[in-house]
């Protein structure tokens, strides 16, 4: 399936992830920019912070509790704000379009 990373630049990525793999992985697997990761996707960083796109929100679903508390770690949060780690790609969500923040933490 495929992602899509905006940078605060509006320049575009795409990428391609495997069912199963996370956004986290496929940004880092990828070499994208602006995902830091530094826990390695335990959920305990708050480095993979990305802004969801609004048309993709409801298909994304809501953070977990877990998550929601690290995410108040995160730089900038928005209602849109998800840790990327935490979001597992299947062909539902092919063409996912993801905003990476200005910075991380
Ligand atoms: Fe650390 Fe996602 S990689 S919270």
């Amino acid at each position: 399936a495929s992602i899509t990373f905006i940078d605060q630049s509006g320049a575009e990525r795409v990428v391609e992830a495997r069912d199963g793999q996370t956004v986290m992985e496929a940004a880092v697997i990828n070499d994208v920019p602006g995902i830091d990761a530094d826990c390695g996707g335990a959920c305990a960083c708050a480095t993979c912070h990305v802004y969801v796109d609004d048309a993709w929100r409801e298909a994304v679903g809501a953070p977990s509790p877990m998550e929601e508390d690290m995410l108040d770690f995160a730089f900038d949060v928005r209602p849109s704000s998800r840790l990327s780690c935490q979001i597992k790609m299947s062909s539902a969500l092919d063409g996912l379009r993801v905003t990476t923040p200005e910075r991380q933490g």
